[in-house]
């Protein structure tokens, strides 16, 4: 072999040092212990740019804006517009420890038939729902429930959910919570700014200022 190798012509001897010297070099990112990863050539895949989720994401720059926010990248879809790094969630995902929500936002009776309130309305849980339900209800509702919270005169028609009047005062807790959860007509869902727990805890407070209403 080597006699053959030496009475090579220099061209043929060049080409076989270049392949043998490639081959040790490719063989040399070999690691059969498997703790480390050897020599890297090309290092787009390991160091991708990673972006924060609060950071500009150049890359969903790279379609023509149209005026609609919606589609950028592709497939991806950029919750925050093009440049955010904000992406919205693929269809169909569910967050960790949360159940997805899966009664129909117009079926008020299979809620109002299938949830029924977790809490006892002790001390500890009327005073947590009075607090959110000041916090998210009452510029609408009122404190009291009457329907005559602050912006009133400029948003008309809001129900009372508590007082004689008042069409909530034989609602289901799971009809309130479905209300609460999904929203109806000008009523918007208020399930991003409360847990469940406080939905439930918010109705415990409801049904007592109905009977504080009556
Ligand atoms: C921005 C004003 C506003 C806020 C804040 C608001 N609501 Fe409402 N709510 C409305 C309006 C308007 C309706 C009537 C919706 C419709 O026309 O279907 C309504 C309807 C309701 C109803 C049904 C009343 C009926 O007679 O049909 C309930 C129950 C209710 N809201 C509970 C709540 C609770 C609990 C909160 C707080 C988590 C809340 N609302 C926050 C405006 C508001």
């Amino acid at each position: 072999m080597i006699e053959k190798a030496t009475n090579m012509n220099p061209v043929s001897r060049i080409i076989t040092l270049t392949i043998t010297s490639a081959l040790l070099v490719f063989l040399a990112q070999c690691n059969f212990a498997g703790n480390e990863s050897g020599i890297h050539f090309f290092l787009d895949m390991h160091d991708s740019p990673a972006v924060e989720s609060q950071e500009e994401d150049p890359s969903t720059l790279d379609e023509i804006y149209t005026g609609t926010y919606e589609k950028t990248m592709g497939s991806l879809e950029s919750w925050g517009g093009p440049g955010s790094a904000s992406r919205t969630a693929p269809e169909g995902t569910v967050p960790r420890n949360k159940d997805p929500y899966l009664i129909p936002a117009a079926d008020f009776d299979q809620a109002a038939n299938e949830l029924r309130n977790p809490l006892r309305p002790t001390k500890e849980v009327l005073e947590l729902g009075q607090k959110k339900y000041n916090t998210y209800c009452a510029v609408c509702h009122g404190n009291t429930g009457m329907g005559d919270g602050p912006v009133t005169p400029r948003f008309a028609d809001i129900p009372a959910l508590a007082g004689p009047e008042s069409l909530v005062l034989n609602w289901e807790d799971g009809r309130i919570f479905h209300i609460i959860t999904v929203g109806r007509a000008r009523m918007r869902p208020y399930a991003a700014q409360t847990t469940e727990e406080e939905r439930w805890a918010i109705i415990h407070y409801i049904n007592l200022l109905q009977k504080q209403g009556q």
